[in-house]
């Protein structure tokens, strides 16, 4: 059943030079999702997603194991089967391990990666491993390699992120996404963004 008192985990990850990430705190609600009579998880996480507008879903082996990263939209990660080990906000954070009926936020611009096979698993990440991801309104999602991207690119997805509505519920409960509101501001943000990478003027 979902604990409505549930609050989620909040990730800060800040730009680092090669990784945009963003302004808004990346989510992780723990066990938040389970499935009830005559559905399975699969059923379960979907109608979840579903019925708080994060659509356009799918149901795939994981996360693509190489860093990446979306300008075009927020999206959700839902555990659906096995352990999966992830790092988020680029290269130089820490795994985490996510089990069935976690459900993480991740906001457009902040880096994900499943590992290789062999890390995969030493990390505790099973071969079983499925999950479901949803997009806030059925939004389309593009694909940024960290560190692969032009100048002229770089600078039309910042300015895309930066732009991007917030969503009116999470993916989870249908609330307000507090965590989201209260974040800093884009222009702050975006100052920030500019001192390490060394941008001056993003309108350029
Ligand atoms: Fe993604």
């Amino acid at each position: 059943m979902l604990d409505q008192t549930t609050k989620p985990e909040t990730h800060y990850y800040a730009p680092d030079g090669t990784v945009i990430n963003s302004r808004l705190p990346l989510l992780v609600y723990r066990g938040a999702v389970s499935a009830t009579d005559g559905e399975d998880m699969e059923a379960a996480m979907k109608r979840t997603f579903a019925s708080n507008n994060w659509t356009n879903n799918w149901t795939y082996r994981g996360v693509y194991p190489y860093p990446h990263y979306h300008s075009t939209c927020h999206e959700c990660l839902g555990v659906i089967r096995g352990k999966m080990p992830l790092r988020l906000g680029g290269a130089a954070q820490d795994p985490m391990l996510f089990e069935v009926g976690d459900v993480i936020v991740i906001p457009a611009g902040v880096s994900h990666t499943a590992f290789p096979d062999k890390d995969h698993r030493a990390l505790g990440g099973t071969d079983d491993v499925l999950m479901v991801g949803g997009y806030y309104d059925g939004r389309d999602w593009d694909l940024l390699r960290d560190g692969e991207v032009s100048d002229t690119e770089l600078r039309a997805a910042v300015k895309l992120i930066m732009s991007l509505p917030i969503p009116h519920e999470d993916p989870v409960y249908g609330k307000k996404m507090q965590a989201w509101l209260s974040a800093p501001t884009s222009l702050e943000w975006g100052i920030a963004h500019c001192k390490v990478t060394g941008i001056e003027d993003l309108h350029k």
